[in-house]
Formats: structure tokens, C-alpha cells, sequence
């Protein structure tokens, strides 16, 4: 007998998300739609492990229950991996719904960052913010993605663009993953765009992201991965490779925020660069596509961006998947381009707005954005080892979490086998 401290029991489909492919690998093609549901299933867990999973019929007699164990009736429900959401800013100050209004009025998310606000503003503001404030507010967006579902989700700086304040921000994700039961997987981001005190001489910041910056967060082992927003106005491809390169050979893994408003090439340097993951991609071109799928790298797809500032600039999803792209979804949650924490609602953007289908985007909201934060072992499906990370819907058919937007379905978020949210 196997022996658990919790079972869920009873669930009308558990999406397992179980590998298809030896060896193990981020789903591509026509196994983005394969998601191994066991019809009546059933799943245990001990000290944070599931130790079990099968029809909900033979659990009583393959598992027995500790006492104190935790007993979760699904009957009816859906029951799917924690959710992943692979790129977040969680971390500012104050909101921007200024902007949110000057956007309804005509004006352009551009035309906002050149007359000073956008990411600038939220500089500002958290140079100006106080730590314990800072993660008060980074805080209460962890517990908002929890309760919608996500139990891991990347994190990045970005709004310091200095070292005192890029190694504030990251000491508040690292303060962050540690008061709450999220788990925030840390990303520096100095070159999210040139400072305003260094307008005049950019190359002096990438020196300093370079040569300050990076070693700093290395020495204080503050991230995972190293990204960088190329793009007109922020960093030439140039720049993105010399950053990329010292990045590369102080241990970080390196993502990129690529061909998001124009097209760049981006896409190509981060696939030469051995990139991770390449994230936006609404300019992305043929030979990008043509790249990305014959790399490892992941495509990270933000149709929240889209949405929320109505770009008629979309990422290709569908002769991306076709070409055998890896790809994921993210919230990219930030004061700016996309005020959401909700993956779920970001699948629902991805079946409207990129023509994903409901299986596709939730695969690429679960095991493929598990492997593009290098957590794929861990996390992202359900199966024997891996970490009790699941949510109970209030649903019977997994494609609700697609198609019934707008409300929260989940009914129980488990995070290492234990209940964390709502
Ligand atoms: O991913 N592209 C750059 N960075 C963010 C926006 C950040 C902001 O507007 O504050 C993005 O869209
Ligand atoms: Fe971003």
C-alpha cells in the first residue's frame, strides 16, 4: 500500500499532461493538444509529492491514508497542473491607470513612454518606493495569481536600472517567494530600457548592466535568467549580445523580450544565443519562426499585450505551432502593457485573439511554460515525483477554463500538497 497525506479523489477528467515524447521534451505540433486525461481519476500525494495517480476506482486499494491526510472531492470537477506563468513584473510601485486612460483617449502606448511615462515612470516610482511597501504590493499580486490558479510564476526587475534599485526589486521577489506560497522563479532585467540619466550615453549603461549590475545579482545569487527588451528605444541587437554574452558567463539562463513592436530579428539572436526562452514575438519573421522551431528555445505567446493595448500586430501562433515552435503562454503581468494575473484569461486571449485551441492553451499555460522556466522535472504535469502542484475547477470540461472567462473557476489551488488558496 502506497501511503498518502492527501488525495483527490473523484475528478470527472484529471488533465495530467503526463510526457508523450522519450525523452521528455516541451510539446510541439500536434502534441500540444495531447493532454492525457484520465476520465474519473484519482491522485495522491506525501510531503509534497504525488506517490500516486489512476482511476479514482483503484485508490482505495493501492493507497492508504495517513491520519490527518487531506481529502479533496472532485467529483464532477476538472483537476489540472499548477498553473505556470513563465513572465511576470510583479514587482512595482504604483499602477499606471493614468495611462490606461490616456490609451482610451487616443493616445499610444509609444507616444506615452516618449513623453516620459511607461516603464520610466515606473522607474521612478520605485526608486522612490520603500522595500517593505514594494512587497506588500508584489505580494498581494502572488496571492491574486494563486488564487486564479498559477502556483509558479517568473519574476523580473526592470524598474530599478540601477544597481541599488535592480537589486532592491530582486531582493523583493526573493522576500516575496519566500512569505508566500507561490513559488516566483527570478529573472534580472537592467536592460529593460536605457535610464533616463543615461540618454545620453547608452553605451555607458550596458557597461554598467555588464560590468555592475550583473556580477552584483551573480555574487548575491538574486536571479535565475538574465533578459533583455531589444527594441528601438530600449537595446540595438548589438547591445542585446554584449549583455547576453557577460549574462551567459556569469551562470544566468537567458530569455529575451523580442520583435514585441517591431520587427527586430530578435527572435534569430535569441535562438543563436541559446536562449531559453524568446517572449512576444508579434514581429517575428519567417526565418524566426523557421529558427525557433528547429531550437530549444521556447516561444513565450502574451496575448494579453495584445489585448490590452489592442495591437492589430499579432504573433503568427498558428504557422508557428504548425512549424513545430515550442511555444507557452504568460500573463506578463506589469503595470504597462498588461494589468492581469490571470492565466486563464490569458487562454481565453489566446483561443480568440491567436486562434489557439483550449487544449493547445492549456499546454502551453502548464507544461510547456514549466519547461521555459527550466522547471519541467518539477512542475507543469501531473505524474509519479513531480510536485503536488494541481487546482480543483468548478467545471466538468477543461475547455471551460478557455471558454468561460471573466470568473475564477478554481476551486482549490494545492501547492506542495497543501490547500493554498483561495
Ligand atoms: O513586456 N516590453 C517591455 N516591457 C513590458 C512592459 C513594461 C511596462 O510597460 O511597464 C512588456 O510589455
Ligand atoms: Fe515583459
Amino acid at each position: 500500500m502506497i501511503r498518502a497525506d492527501l488525495v483527490i479523489y473523484g475528478a470527472r477528467q484529471l488533465v495530467t499532461l503526463a510526457d508523450v515524447t522519450v525523452p521528455p521534451g516541451p510539446r510541439r505540433g500536434h502534441d500540444l493538444a495531447e493532454l492525457s486525461v484520465i476520465e474519473q481519476g484519482a491522485l495522491a500525494a506525501r510531503d509534497g509529492k504525488i506517490v500516486w495517480i489512476g482511476p479514482a476506482d483503484a485508490l482505495p486499494r493501492q493507497v492508504s491514508q495517513l491520519s490527518g491526510c487531506g481529502v479533496f472531492d472532485a467529483t464532477g470537477h476538472v483537476v489540472t497542473p499548477g498553473l505556470v506563468d513563465p513572465h511576470t513584473h510583479l514587482v512595482f510601485a504604483r499602477g499606471r491607470a493614468v495611462e490606461f486612460s490616456q490609451r482610451a483617449a487616443g493616445k499610444s502606448y509609444s507616444e506615452i513612454a516618449q513623453a516620459g511615462g511607461g516603464i520610466a515612470r515606473s522607474v521612478a516610482d520605485l526608486r522612490a518606493g520603500a522595500f517593505d511597501e514594494l512587497c506588500r504590493n508584489a505580494g498581494k499580486i502572488a496571492s491574486r495569481m494563486l488564487t486564479y490558479g498559477t502556483t509558479t510564476a517568473e519574476a523580473k526587475s526592470g524598474y530599478g536600472l540601477d544597481l541599488e534599485h535592480e537589486l532592491k526589486m530582486l531582493r523583493a521577489i526573493r522576500t516575496v517567494d519566500s512569505s508566500h506560497a507561490i513559488d516566483l522563479v527570478p529573472t534580472a532585467l537592467p536592460a529593460h530600457t536605457i535610464p533616463v540619466e543615461y540618454r545620453s550615453r547608452p553605451s555607458d549603461y550596458v557597461d554598467l548592466v555588464c560590468h555592475e549590475i550583473l556580477p552584483a545579482v551573480a555574487r548575491e545569487k538574486l536571479a535565475v535568467f538574465n533578459d533583455v527588451f531589444v527594441e528601438s528605444g530600449a537595446f540595438s541587437l548589438a547591445w542585446a549580445e554584449r549583455i547576453q554574452s557577460a549574462a551567459a558567463s556569469l551562470g544566468f539562463g537567458l530569455r529575451f523580450h523580442v520583435d514585441q513592436l517591431s520587427p527586430m530579428k530578435g527572435t534569430e539572436l535569441a535562438v543563436r544565443l541559446g536562449a531559453i526562452s524568446a517572449d512576444h514575438l508579434d514581429f517575428i519573421s519567417d526565418d524566426g519562426i523557421r529558427c525557433l522551431a528547429d531550437s530549444t528555445t521556447i516561444g513565450v505567446l502574451i496575448p494579453g499585450v495584445s489585448y490590452f493595448l489592442d495591437c492589430t500586430q499579432r504573433p503568427p501562433a498558428r504557422r508557428m505551432i504548425e512549424a513545430g515552435v515550442a511555444v507557452a503562454l504568460a500573463t506578463d503581468c506589469n503595470p504597462g502593457s498588461n494589468m492581469c494575473e490571470s492565466m486563464t484569461q490569458t487562454m481565453n486571449q489566446a483561443c480568440v485573439l491567436y486562434r489557439m485551441s483550449p487544449e493547445e492553451a492549456l499546454t502551453a499555460a502548464t507544461v510547456n511554460a514549466a519547461w521555459s522556466l527550466q522547471r519541467a522535472d518539477r512542475i507543469g504535469s501531473l505524474t509519479v515525483g513531480k510536485q503536488c502542484d494541481c487546482v480543483i475547477w468548478d467545471t466538468d470540461d477543461y475547455r471551460d477554463l478557455s471558454y468561460h472567462y471573466g470568473v475564477n473557476l478554481a476551486v482549490h489551488v494545492i501547492k506542495n500538497g497543501m490547500r493554498a488558496a483561495p
